[in-house]
């Protein structure tokens, strides 16, 4: 039996590391990232409904059709046939829009869930399908823990489990557009020669490298610090209060520090309580494994 009601939790990203390959002919660009879910959660309770309702804690996040959780239960209505309807409440606590793929989660895990409560037999290729119709950044979230993204971002390949049990997240209140983000590179059209050749050492590195090392890039972070030089301030105070390794999520605004001892990322916290307009997160890397018993 199907259950009638069900509550799971939306796991929010990081990106360690993230290249823009160039411009595609779709107007999307080809990247190539390395994706890692992280312990900072939202939260889905739904309940079987004869209609569809969406409510959440958090003012000015839409409940109406331009929600992702709404279009992916549309899209998965559409694909199935079926008339059933949720009542759906929506817990936010991953800042929006930070980079961190909160909207893009709650799409994937609003998937995962109603398949289970609408009884829908589809496969993973075809939840995945819907995903990428959703998002570049949600079919990722189908599977969670480190996985290598490319093409739009849709493209998810399985890394080994990158662990960092002491990330501190720093969201400067700054809202950055991820369109104006990626129309700010002013990327090129690459040939299919160019972006192959650029993939390949990407990947190399996204598989050989040790994310703790100094050695992590992200592509948006020079353009988008130029026109917000507070996310870079955030950056630059993650390393100074001794973090590894410092760098954005995604377009920002929001960006991690991964430190090596607790008792460092702590002190860390304490040295910035006087930033009153950025808000902290203290969270862990989340593995496939637990992501895998947490959603399925
Ligand atoms: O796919 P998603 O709706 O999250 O993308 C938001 C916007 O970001 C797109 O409309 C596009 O302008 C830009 N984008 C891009 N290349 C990608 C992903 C997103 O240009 N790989």
């Amino acid at each position: 039996m199907p259950p009638t009601s069900l509550t799971l939790p939306s796991f929010g990203k990081i990106n360690l590391g993230l290249k823009v390959l160039g411009k595609r002919g779709d107007g999307y660009h080809d990247i190539c990232t390395v994706f890692q879910t992280i312990s900072l959660h939202d939260t889905l309770e739904l309940a079987l409904s004869d209609e569809l309702t969406l409510s959440c804690n958090r003012s000015g996040i839409p409940t109406d059709a331009r929600n992702l959780v709404i279009k992916a239960a549309m899209e998965l209505r559409a694909l199935s046939g079926t008339n059933l309807g949720a009542e759906i409440r929506l817990t936010k606590r991953i800042p929006s829009p930070g980079g961190l793929g909160g909207g893009s989660s709650n799409a994937a895990t609003a998937l995962i869930a109603l398949s289970r409560l609408w009884d829908l037999r589809i496969d993973l290729p075809g939840l995945n399908a819907i995903a990428a119709k959703l998002g570049s950044d949600v079919p990722f979230f189908l599977l969670g823990g480190t996985a290598l993204g490319t093409g739009r971002g849709t493209k998810i390949e399985h890394l080994p489990d990158v662990s960092a049990p002491n990330i501190l997240l720093i969201c400067p209140n700054i809202n950055v557009s991820t369109a104006e983000a990626f129309a700010g590179l002013d990327a090129p059209n690459l040939t299919t020669e160019e972006s192959n050749r650029i993939l390949q050492i990407c990947r190399f590195k996204a598989t050989a490298r040790d994310f703790r090392a100094a050695d992590l890039e992200n592509d948006f972070e020079q353009s988008v610090f130029r026109r917000f030089p507070e996310i870079d301030r955030a950056r630059q105070a993650l390393i100074e209060f001794g973090a590894q390794a410092a760098m954005m999520s995604g377009s920002g605004a929001s960006v991690y520090g991964i430190f090596d001892k607790e008792e460092t990322r702590q002190t860390a916290l304490k040295a910035l309580d006087n930033e009153l307009n950025w808000r902290k997160f203290a969270v862990a890397t989340l593995s496939r494994d637990q992501y895998e018993a947490a959603l399925f």
